[in-house]
């Protein structure tokens, strides 16, 4: 049973992309226009739009945007060449989240395979994978809703009547091409059960929680009570939370995941309560090329982030600062990983890829 939720971060314009400014909710709604390449990574690098499969939809349009933008090219090897390095620029905006990266590769692999098959001359050929590039990018976006759609179906089996629902950060519509992945899970279980009700944590240093997961759950009417990141042991030990779903960045062939700082401490809390711990996620997020976590790159963001909230600096000038934006949360804490084809241990991922 799916809520439907009106929230789309990123819509297709004919010509151009739409992007909701997350940067600026929940006090703007403002909608950027994106008509080059060059716009998208900015506007990924600066989270303009942010989440893991959202970043990966922006990417698939960013080098579609990039294709356009070499028209004039009339030589195959030289477009492909040129669309290679705009992927290239485009994956180096934000380094953890491997969604980025397999829908910018899906875009190149796209175009490689059709100069291999291509028998037309050169300009006849650069238009036509313009065209399905583009209508690639859209594909990815529309599967996103749907594959978010069936996780959510999938995840209803782990909430139990009445749960209450601890989430860090912002895996929800915003951070997808909509209707979410931990997010997605709550929308489905609540189309089924209105008792049910999330705790959001705040999610410092970017307050994805306050600012995001906060404000699309109120749109949709799910009740929500924000919680700051250091409450959660506090709500666990008095019995208030019946279970952990976050999101995931990337997740390693062994179920090792990495997520929004603050997940592992969520993770190893919830565990010492013997409270599950689930993980929603597509399989564009699991990157089945890594062992472990250990080999996940960890996104280091500016110091900015942590000295300053709203433009004001909340500490003494000059003192040190360290921002990794995610941690990873070792397959041992890890109840179940929720995926558009099903609910999975994490040690059952190399048998199913
Ligand atoms: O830095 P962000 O806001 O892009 O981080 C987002 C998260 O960590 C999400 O939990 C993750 O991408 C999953 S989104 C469905």
């Amino acid at each position: 049973m799916i809520l439907e939720s009106k929230i789309r971060p990123i819509e297709w314009a004919g010509n151009h992309v739409k992007l909701l400014d997350q940067t600026l909710l929940p006090y703007e709604q403002k909608i950027v226009c994106i008509t080059k390449y060059q716009e998208m990574a900015t506007a990924i690098k600066d989270m303009i739009v942010r989440g893991a499969p959202a970043i990966g939809v922006s990417g698939a349009f960013g080098v579609s945007l990039g294709a356009k933008s070499l028209i004039n090219i009339t030589d195959k090897n030289e477009f492909l060449k040129k669309l290679e390095e705009i992927g290239e620029s485009l994956k180096s905006t934000r380094p953890t989240a491997v969604n980025l990266a397999w829908a910018v590769d899906k875009q190149l692999e796209l175009a490689q395979e059709q100069i291999l098959r291509s028998a037309q001359d050169d300009r006849v050929f650069i238009d036509e994978i313009i065209k399905k590039l583009e209508e690639n990018a859209i594909k990815i976006l529309n599967d996103d809703i749907e594959i978010n759609q069936r996780m959510g179906e999938h995840g209803t089996k782990i909430v139990p009547k009445g749960a209450t629902i601890l989430t860090h950060c912002n895996a929800g519509a915003l951070a997808t091409a909509g209707y979410g992945t931990a997010l997605g899970v709550v929308r489905s279980a609540f189309a089924r059960d209105n008792t049910i009700q999330v705790f959001a944590d705040e999610t410092r240093p970017r307050q994805q929680g306050a600012r995001l997961t906060t404000w699309e759950l109120v749109e949709d009417n799910i009740p929500v009570t924000l919680i700051t990141d250091g409450m959660c042991g506090y709500f666990m030990k008095k019995g208030m939370i019946d279970l952990v779903i976050v999101g995931a960045d990337r997740i390693a062939s062994n179920g090792d995941a990495a997520n929004k700082i603050g997940t592992y401490t969520v993770a190893l809390v919830a565990k010492a309560h013997n409270i599950p711990f689930y993980v929603a996620a597509p399989h564009s997020t699991i990157d089945m090329s890594i062992k472990s976590g250990d080999e996940i790159p960890i996104e280091e963001r500016s110091r900015e982030e942590v000295t300053h909230i709203n433009g004001k600096t909340i500490c003494a000038e000059g003192v040190n600062i360290i921002n990794p934006a995610f941690d990873v949360t070792p397959a041992e804490y890890i109840t179940g990983i929720i995926t558009e084809t099903g609910i999975y241990k994490p040690s059952e991922l190399n048998g199913l890829f």
